[in-house]
């Protein structure tokens, strides 16, 4: 294994897209950001220096980062951000995982522009389970606002309603030709006829689930999340923020130009319009032709595409790579994801847009949930956070319930180490159904389930696939419905988990875990690094 050496500058820059520029927050002035390259069990170490007026902190979404927190970068979870001028050093081991992951900013809404990629390759010699691909290219999805996106959430917290939508999606930066003031024609992948190419994608949006195609041709889905996945093949793929997906693409035409596009899902009475971006897959043999194939996307509210593909992944479970899916639970925890309405005083409205998972709007701590954890400073978290809702109604929104309040507060659940878990997430229509990407940080779950309308533990549970669920970070728990998730706690330390689309992050949609350390030599946390960021 090898060590990497990264160096993050964190730094303004002028960006021009849709016609308007605007000075954005970036790594090494890259929008997407760089790409971070390793193999399976290398040490990488990213020296992180803010040169720019905000907070920052930045987290390896993924990183199973096993018994290394401090390295995780959630702001006021397991670190203070990075004052400006200040420097933080990331130092983590890619243990057991291969595939693409993604790294972003972790405060404020800064990961609008703060992304890009992890490459994470097998070991040396060890190949993939799938035929090895001519060429790999990395697919970053991502939002464009015309207006500086901190004022966009600073604006909505201060009415107390919903913030703007983008202007636009973007793919590996631009949002393509078919646009109207679209910035350099678009993203071009250049492709040979009869070769089999891999695609990274990611989907860094800040607040869409995503279909993906490219037109005329069919993906296979290999990987997800850096798992492997039985091949899927597949003419669209949905991906929500927070999540990858490996597809090989067999350039199988002979010559030609067919438009790759992403178009937003949004399965909400309430859900706003917006755009398709597109990029182009270009055949070396055509590159004067000016034949173009076009995508035709699903609709924004195509459920039954989203869901028919969700469904149908699976884990690889080979030999070698084995789904280990905990089947005895310690346990079992029922978690409603909602939005809710509270008072406020100093709002413009009055009262102000909030979300929660049952029913508690977390409020982010003034010191790291981490260093409170590991120095034993009380005062800042609550182990009591509930293993169910307050109070069960008809979640499906069919009858809103009497009280759309949530309580506030910084409560964490405890975990001891090595516990298994299984967490029904449940959607409410409490407002409004909506779809909501959960992502739990230090680990990876195995979806064991998921269905519409109210979860029913003895319809439902029956049919749980426990031999070869997909195992992933982050899950789209479908509008109006639920999702089932297992996971062992192996991994000591404070761990977050919360809805990927910002905008619920904003709202209170988040909670942390708090997970012991276990008695042998390698089931503690190790102490904090030296240069660890003060508050
Ligand atoms: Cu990708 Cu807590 O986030």
């Amino acid at each position: 294994a090898m060590v990497r050496h990264y160096k993050f500058n964190v730094v303004m820059k002028n960006a021009t897209r849709l016609c308007s520029t605007k000075p954005i927050v970036t790594i090494n002035g890259k929008f997407p950001g760089p790409t971070i390259y390793a193999r399976e069990e290398d040490t990488v170490l990213v020296k992180v220096v803010n040169h720019v007026k905000y907070n920052v902190s930045i987290h390896w979404h993924g990183v199973r980062q096993l018994r290394t927190g401090w390295a995780d970068g959630p702001a006021y979870i397991t670190q203070c951000p990075i004052q400006p001028g200040h420097v933080y050093v990331y130092n983590f081991t890619l243990t057991g995982q291969r595939g693409t992951l993604w790294w972003h900013a972790h405060i404020l809404w800064l990961r609008a522009t703060v992304h890009g990629a992890i490459v994470i390759l097998p070991k040396l010699g060890v190949p993939y389970p799938f035929p090895r691909p001519h060429m790999e290219q990395v697919i970053v999805l991502s939002e464009w606002w015309k207006s500086d996106t901190e004022a966009v959430i600073n604006q909505a917290l201060k009415s107390g309603s919903a913030p703007n939508v983008s202007d636009a999606h973007t793919i590996n930066g631009h949002s393509g030709p078919i646009q109207h003031c679209a910035s350099q024609g678009g993203f071009k992948i250049q492709v040979e006829a009869g070769r089999t190419y891999l695609l990274r994608i990611i989907n860094a949006a800040l607040n869409e689930e995503l279909f993906f195609k490219v037109a005329g041709h069919k993906l296979t889905v290999v990987e997800v999340d850096a798992v492997y996945t039985k091949p899927l093949k597949t003419d669209t793929i949905v991906i929500a923020p927070g999540q990858t997906t490996n597809v090989l693409l067999k350039a199988n035409r002979a010559a030609g130009k067919y438009m790759v596009a992403a178009s937003p899902f949004m399965d909400s009475p309430i859900a706003v319009d917006n755009i398709t971006a597109t990029a182009m897959l270009h055949y070396s043999s055509s590159l004067g032709s000016t034949i173009t194939t076009l995508a035709s996307l699903p609709a924004k509210n195509a459920t039954p595409v989203a869901t028919n593909f969700v469904d149908s992944l699976r884990s690889l479970n080979s030999k070698k790579y084995p789904a280990r899916v905990p089947l005895e639970l310690d346990h079992s925890l029922f978690f409603t994801v909602s939005l809710g309405v509270n008072p406020c005083a100093t709002c413009v409205n009055g009262s102000r847009v909030v979300a929660a998972i049952n029913n508690v709007t977390f409020l982010m701590p003034r010191i790291s949930l981490l260093n409170a954890h590991f120095f034993s400073i009380g005062g800042v978290f609550s182990d009591d956070f509930p293993a169910k809702p307050p109070v069960v109604y008809d979640f499906t929104g069919k009858k809103q319930p009497a009280n759309l309040r949530t309580d506030r507060g910084t409560r964490v659940y405890r975990l001891a180490y090595n516990e298994t878990v299984q967490i029904v997430l449940q959607d409410t229509g409490m407002i409004t159904p909506e779809n909501h990407p959960i992502h739990l940080h230090g680990f990876n779950f195995f979806v064991v389930g998921s269905g519409k309308g109210n979860f029913n533990a003895k319809r439902d549970a029956k049919k749980f696939n426990l031999v070869d669920p997909v195992e992933r970070n982050t899950v789209s728990v479908p509008s109006g419905g639920w999702a089932a998730i297992r996971f062992r706690a192996d991994n000591p330390g404070v761990w977050f988990m919360h809805c990927h689309l910002e905008v619920h992050t904003t709202w209170g949609l988040k909670m942390a875990f708090v997970v012991d350390n276990g008695k042998g030599p390698n089931e503690s946390l190790l102490p904090p690094p030296s240069d660890l960021p003060k508050c």
